[in-house]
Parts: C-alpha cells; structure tokens; sequence
C-alpha cells in the first residue's frame, strides 16, 4: 500500500501546485491512496465545500484538517455529508464531523485518523488517550492505519511517533508548514516525520505574505495575515510504502518541490 500525503496546502497557490503536480506525482510515484491535509485551503484558514470538491476531483481520496479547521463558515453547512474529510478526533464532543475514516483500496482496508496536540494550541482533549481509542477501534477492521498528527511542538510529535510505534502504520505531523529532515521508520515498524511542511507559496512566511509578518514582529501591531500571492509557489510531501500483510512500513520519503528542488519526472 502505498500512500502519497500533501502537506498543508495554503490558499491559491498551495491549490495550483496540488493542480499542477498531483497528476505527475501519481504518474511517477503509482500511489494507491492520496491524502491532503486541507486546514489552509481556502485563503489560508479552513476549507469552503468548492475546494473539498476540487480536491476529489483532482485525486486526492481524503482530506484532514486542523486548528484551522473552523475558520471558514461554510464547513458547518458541508462537514456532515463529507465523508471524505476528517478533522481532529480529538476536539470536544459534540463537535460537528468525524476523526476517523476507512478506505476501501482493491479489497484492502485503510484507516485514516486525524489528531491535533496541544501544546501551544488551543485546550482540546488528550490526543494520546484518544489514539488509543481510536487505534482500538480501527484494528477490528484492518492493521493498516494512517495519522496526521496537527501539533506544533516537536517533542509532543516525537512522543506520539514513539507512544504508537507498532500499533499505527505511519505518523506524519503537520501544521508548522516547514519540513523536518527526520524521517524514519521506527523500531516497531511505524513511519514517522515530525512535519510533512507546506504546499502554498514559498517566498512568504510559513504562507504569509513576509512584510506583513516582519511588521508585526517589528511593531506588535495587529496585521492582517494574506497568503503570499506574489512568488513563487512550493509543495511538500511524503510517500509512504506499507506492507499489506502486516500493516508495518518499509519506506518513508521525503518530497519537496520548489525551483531549488526542482521535480523530475
Ligand atoms: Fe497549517
Ligand atoms: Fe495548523
């Protein structure tokens, strides 16, 4: 099994790189499942249904989200019908949508769970205990399972990685939109990177259009945060190859296209 993972792609220039690359990723890499986490999509904050729809249509087979996944109004109206699109597991019961999904890929099962840390993040619940629920729940239907973990510390990342090598396929963190030289395969056979980086612009701040960010760090006044639009655009990825028999991972590598990597094909 085979799984492509775009990190979180930031407004109109992340969507134009997954336009643009996601059918020469899948040409050259073959991957079964494609899955992108969304939480920026939409000018930087939150998905609208439109670019949800786009995505499928596009190739991706799941979405999941984040902290950001709120920001936009339209997802109250959409997130129940969508059953490709988790979001964290792990925010407060009651909260509208789901943390976990299944794919069925040529009569082998996939579990794709989302969960988001909570150091320097909003107070959410435990994302440890809840993994454990979680992982409890998908080993009844397949041995092959997938996280994001949306966190912002390493060490939480890190301690999650090692908290559920064996048990889950494959960690990959998101949210911090640069990515981690760290990939690994665990000892008891889990992927791991701490952060899978960005698809969106890459001359801006994690996103952001650079000058509005280095104003507010020169003055503390409030700015308003815009995806970079006047440069040149980025896509950061991972591949994932896993073993059918056993739900244990060979290889995890990394991708990053910009113009000082370029993509040959
Ligand atoms: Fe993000
Ligand atoms: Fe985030």
């Amino acid at each position: 099994m085979k799984i492509l993972f775009i990190g979180d792609v930031f407004g109109s220039p992340g969507r134009d790189m997954v336009q643009e690359y996601l059918p020469k990723l899948k040409e050259k890499y073959r991957p079964n499942v494609v899955i992108i986490n969304g939480e920026n999509a939409a000018s930087g904050k939150g998905i609208t249904e439109k670019i949800y729809k786009q995505f499928m249509e596009w190739g991706a087979h799941i979405i999941t989200m984040g902290n950001h996944t709120w920001d936009k109004k339209d997802i109250f109206e959409f997130i129940d019908d969508a059953k490709n699109l988790i979001r964290p597991a792990n925010f407060p019961q009651g909260t509208p949508g789901k943390g976990i999904t299944y794919l069925n890929m040529n009569g082998k099962e996939i579990a794709i769970l989302n969960l988001q840390g909570r150091t320097f993040l909003p107070a959410i619940d435990d994302p440890f205990r809840k993994v454990d629920e979680l992982i409890e729940q998908a080993k009844k239907r397949t041995n092959i399972i997938f996280l994001d973990f949306h966190a912002e510390a390493t060490s939480e990342k890190q301690a999650m990685g090692w908290y559920v090598d064996g048990r889950v396929s494959a960690v990959v963190g998101t949210h911090t939109h640069t990515q981690t030289a760290d990939n690994r395969i665990l000892p008891s056979g889990t992927a791991y990177i701490t952060d899978v980086g960005m698809t969106g612009p890459y001359d801006g701040i994690l996103g952001v259009e650079k000058d509005v960010v280095i104003k507010r760090f020169l003055t503390s006044l409030p700015v308003r945060f815009e995806p970079d639009t006047t440069g040149r655009n980025q896509l950061n990825g991972v591949l994932i190859d896993i073993s059918d028999e056993d739900g244990k991972a060979n290889k995890i590598e990394r991708i990053m296209i910009n113009e000082d990597n370029p993509f040959f094909s």
